[in-house]
């Protein structure tokens, strides 16, 4: 098939939420109705267990199965879905804003009873930052949950973005009788239900029609009312302003009770943006062009000794990817060719030939891989917005094996190279902080760096706020600024400065004594004009 209608009929998007809002839930129930999966609980088992919070092991073990779902594709109606999974674990976070970096869309999952949680805002942000399209669903409506108009206030204003309801919940909790879709006018009733995936749909060209009335009984004129309402209030649904980021589609439904899942699916396909054009350092460069490029936006290590494999994630963005093709590595400056691509189709792996913008290819590393790498047909480009993000636990390395010093230094930027930390040097004596968005990451890094390198290391607490990346327009500005507060500089790994803040109040003091100076949470590779911090 040419790669103009390849590229049409492809889909790529993640669901992301705060943990416990039905994420899991959702993509399995996708995954049935795709056919990719046929019995529930397939992708549950895969998940990382609350229980296993304090043993990192556990985790990578799960985690390490759930290599296989890192990306699901599945067909349906035609239209080629890939899936990208994201961990629901917090101190995996920041793998989950690498991965937003790779789709043209999301699904937001919110929990009806408890609205925005925190883990929500933060992965809105990273969504508004790159204009990309958010559906919103909320899930659980089989529990009596938030009133949806106070709800959809609470989205707008905590999430800062407009919403536009395209289905509304009759009732909730025990009283939960179904949704009528705003956008194609039909009822769709509820009937508690975790296994099947048979609906009971009642188109309604007329709510003012007295079938509505023997259907609802008495919910039927708080219904009509509240459509009034929502048509009062929101404009229409307008596509273009979903397409770029501008407006989230409302859906409800039970992720548990397979209801709404397929409504939120049918309108998926229909609305949703197929692989859009991207942002290069030279250009911008569309899906459709004949030469290939794409970038690397996830590494998996493998940690069992038996196999230590690296997996390198590539997302097509143009052209066709093929396999046994040279191609151009921008970084290394380096011809490159892959010999056993994989796919991922659910839960099995499968060696390719080809692949088109909007998959991820799957491709064995032994170490020539950074988070962010863009490979192409030779032209030499980078892809922009692979955000680097401020973290908030650091900690100064410690060697405890002073003749493993150069294996410990390989081992340190080889394991920040895959994301797995940050890493910042500070004079003088070239001391290194490593910076985490959580706690199991320190323990990942010692117990690599010891069974990996042979490196044994500690780690010392570093009571730092945050680090900031900084810039000025002008060179002079910021060199004064680099040599006045040398206490507080560090460099990245790309030898960019950061401040190191203490406290939010020595930050904002900073940030009001020196207007000159830009402070910013992202690093600066991340190329976003709405990225300057509020304090
Ligand atoms: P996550 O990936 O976002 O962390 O959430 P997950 O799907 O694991 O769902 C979290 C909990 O919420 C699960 O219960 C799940 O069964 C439940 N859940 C998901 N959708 C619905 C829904 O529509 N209605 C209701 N009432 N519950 C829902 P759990 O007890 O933590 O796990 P489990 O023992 O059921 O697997």
């Amino acid at each position: 098939m040419r790669n103009g209608t390849e590229i049409k009929r492809r889909r790529t998007f993640a669901v992301i939420s705060h943990p416990d809002a039905g994420k899991t839930t959702l993509t399995e129930k996708f995954l049935l109705f795709g056919g990719a999966i046929q019995t529930a609980g397939a992708v549950k088992s895969n998940k990382i267990r609350k229980s296993a919070t304090s043993d990192f092991m556990e985790i990578e073990k799960q985690r390490g199965i759930s290599v296989a779902t890192s990306v699901m594709g599945f067909e349906y109606k035609g239209i080629k879905i890939n899936l990208l999974d994201t961990p629901g674990h917090k101190d995996f976070a920041e793998d989950t804003y690498r991965t937003l970096t790779a789709v043209d869309s999301v699904i937001l999952v919110i929990d009806c009873v408890k609205g925005v949680e925190e883990q929500t805002e933060k992965l809105m942000e990273v969504c508004r930052m790159r204009n990309t399209p958010v559906i919103i669903f909320v899930n659980k409506m089989d529990r009596h949950g938030i009133d949806p108009f106070d709800l959809m206030d609470e989205l707008e204003s905590m999430l800062k973005i407009k919403v536009r309801p395209l289905s509304w919940p009759i009732n909730m909790g025990p009283d939960f009788k179904g949704v009528y879709n705003l956008f194609e006018s039909y009822l769709n009733l509820f009937h508690a239900n975790k296994t099947t995936i048979e609906r009971d749909l009642i188109t309604i060209e007329d709510l003012n029609d007295q079938a509505v009335d023997r259907l609802l009984q008495q919910d039927a004129q708080r219904l009509r009312e509240d459509v009034k309402l929502i048509n009062g209030i929101y404009d229409p649904f307008d596509m273009n302003k979903y397409q770029s980021g501008h407006i989230a589609p409302v859906f409800f439904g039970s992720a548990l009770n397979n209801f709404g899942v397929q409504e939120l699916l049918e309108t998926f396909i229909k609305i949703a943006p197929s692989p859009q054009p991207r942002s290069v350092t030279t250009r911008i460069v569309f899906p459709d062009e004949s030469n290939f490029s794409g970038f690397i936006f996830k590494i998996h290590a493998n940690l069992d000794p038996r196999h230590r494999d690296r997996v390198a994630f590539l997302r097509v963005c143009s052209g066709i990817f093929e396999k046994n093709q040279f191609y151009h590595h921008v970084r290394l400056n380096k011809k490159m060719k892959f010999s056993n691509p994989t796919s991922f189709m659910a839960q099995d792996k499968l060696l390719i030939d080809t692949a088109h913008p909007g998959d991820v290819v799957g491709i064995y590393d032994r170490g020539n891989f950074k988070i962010g790498d863009t490979l192409t047909d030779g032209e030499s480009f980078l892809y922009k917005g692979i955000p680097s993000f401020s973290p908030e636990l650091f900690r100064e390395v410690i060697n405890r094996t002073p003749i493993k010093t150069k294996q410990m230094e390989k081992g340190i930027l080889q394991l920040t190279d895959e994301g797995l930390a940050q890493l910042f040097i500070k004079q003088p004596g070239n001391r290194k902080i490593i910076g985490t968005v959580g706690e199991l990451q320190f323990e990942v890094i010692k117990y690599r760096l010891l069974h990996e390198y042979g490196a044994s290391c500690d780690f010392h607490p570093v009571p730092l706020y945050r680090a900031c990346w900084i810039s000025a327009e002008n060179e002079q500005d910021l060199k004064t600024f680099l040599n006045r507060k040398s206490n507080n500089i560090a460099l990245d790994k790309y030898h960019s400065p950061v401040f190191l803040a203490e406290s939010k109040g020595v930050l904002k003091a900073m940030m009001d004594l020196n207007p000159e100076i830009h402070f910013s949470f992202f690093s600066e590779y991340m190329i976003a004009s709405n990225d300057s911090i509020q304090l």
